[in-house]
């Protein structure tokens, strides 16, 4: 029994077990969760404005999600995908195409987002036997090595690590807010186009450049949003040069935006689709979305992993596409958003020390700024403080931390949001 006490004091402390590389948000041990609130273990309740980083859409625990998994865990827990097919992938996969347009209509499941984009970038490779890919800057796909070859969200993030897989080239992602481009406003986006073109005429020949790979909207760089034009435009250019385009809607996907899938928002279908995260509830599932004729070129043995497909994992995403499609969380995103962006308006209209509000449904963040417009991370640090003493949890995004995601899961009602603005009023009031 006493081996007991002392698992349960290790577990007090978790940075005399886990090292400090993960860093840590709040210093709360969780019990358990249910909709958008979590307990911790003294039983206080916190709203989580956080979603585990864009996870839970559908809440913590969906009763629908959780009799999934526990059906599953008892019948088979792990049939390996290249020995074994089960109904949990194979409806998985039906209803996650179900949802996509028609050119998306096979799903290789992976574990992470990183994961998928490992896999994005290997079929690409692949598929037009070209070796360069294109990324875009302020972009964040993950932290294995070809993920982080292709992010750009901050030096952290890959620095050290070098080398990397080569051949990466980068163009600057419309990072509206803050646009060099000096002529008028709304012709910006095709300045960021023309630097992208521009990479043609300094950098590397289009037919080496086997994909673009492009979050739809940018997550963990800042919460940025692409013109509809301009995503538009490089889809135009990959299809003037056979170049294929990578989505990643790891972040943006599974309702988060209003829409299923973010893309959906801009007029555009990706040849690759990327989805984590919101993918199964929580669950580590992942996938890579594309055309048979694409998948095809992919020889059997060429890729694969020993846990994806996992039965529990995809019994739980056929769960989360069955809640998302029967209690339209999508709509309810777009509908809460809307309540939500209009009230953080109201707020920056106090408290100039926000710069912008910006957001697609439950995809929205606040930029905060110093009198001169520059980046304010110590405002940030402050709203995130005070909004932690009111228990709800929020996290940054931005290179320099300068903006606070709010992403609560999709199950939001209109009550819980217009708290949510009360406490986000008095923390940009405490920090200003
Ligand atoms: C857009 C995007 N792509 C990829 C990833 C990597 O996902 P994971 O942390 O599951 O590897 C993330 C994670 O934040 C992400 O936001």
């Amino acid at each position: 029994m006493a081996q007991t006490v002392d698992r349960d004091q290790a577990l007090l402390d978790p940075a005399e077990i886990m090292p400090r590389v993960l860093g840590r948000y709040s210093p709360l041990q969780v019990d358990h969760g249910k909709g958008i609130y979590v307990w911790d273990v003294n039983g206080d309740r916190y709203a989580d404005f956080t979603s585990g980083i864009a996870v839970v859409n559908t809440g913590h625990c969906h009763p629908h999600v959780v009799e999934a998994i526990q059906d599953q865990a008892a019948k088979i827990i792990h049939a390996q995908a290249n020995i074994l097919a089960h109904s949990p992938m194979l409806r998985a996969a039906t209803l996650l195409t179900e949802t996509t347009p028609p050119n998306l209509n096979q799903v290789f499941w992976t574990n992470s987002g990183a994961e998928a984009t490992e896999g994005a970038i290997k079929l690409a490779k692949v598929a037009t036997g070209r070796p360069a890919i294109i990324a875009f800057k302020h972009g964040f796909h993950g932290r294995t090595h070809a993920a982080m070859a292709v992010t750009s969200s901050r030096a952290k993030v890959r620095g050290h690590y070098e080398p990397l897989i080569p051949s990466v080239y980068f163009a600057p992602f419309p990072y509206l807010f803050r646009s060099p481009y000096k002529g008028a406003p709304e012709d910006a986006d095709l300045y960021y186009f023309a630097e992208l073109e521009a990479l043609f005429d300094h950098m590397v020949m289009p037919d080496d450049v086997a994909a673009m790979i492009v979050e739809t909207v940018v997550g963990e760089g800042g919460y940025l949003f692409p013109t509809t034009r301009w995503l538009q435009k490089v889809r135009e250019l990959c299809d003037q040069h056979g170049i294929l385009l990578i989505l990643d809607e790891v972040q943006s996907g599974m309702g988060r935006t209003g829409k299923m899938w973010a893309f959906e928002h801009f007029d555009v279908v990706p040849d690759i689709m990327t989805a984590a995260k919101g993918l199964a509830s929580g669950m580590p599932v992942s996938a890579v979305v594309s055309d048979r004729k694409l998948m095809d070129t992919w020889a059997p043995g060429s890729h694969g992993g020993t846990y994806g497909g996992n039965a529990v994992g995809t019994a739980a995403a056929a769960a989360t596409f069955e809640v998302m499609r029967d209690e339209d969380l999508p709509g309810n995103a777009a509908r809460m958003g809307e309540i939500l962006m209009q009230g953080l308006r109201e707020i920056q209209a106090d408290y100039p020390v926000i710069g912008d509000v910006r957001g697609l449904g439950l995809m929205v963040a606040t930029e905060f700024v110093h009198p001169d417009g520059s980046p304010n991370p110590e405002a940030v640090k402050k709203v995130i403080a005070s909004a932690f003493e009111q228990k709800t949890l929020l996290i940054t995004c931005g290179t320099y931390d300068q903006g606070i995601r709010i992403v609560p899961p999709l199950v939001v009602n209109e009550e819980q949001i217009r708290e949510f603005l009360d406490v986000y009023r008095r923390a940009v009031a405490a920090a200003s």
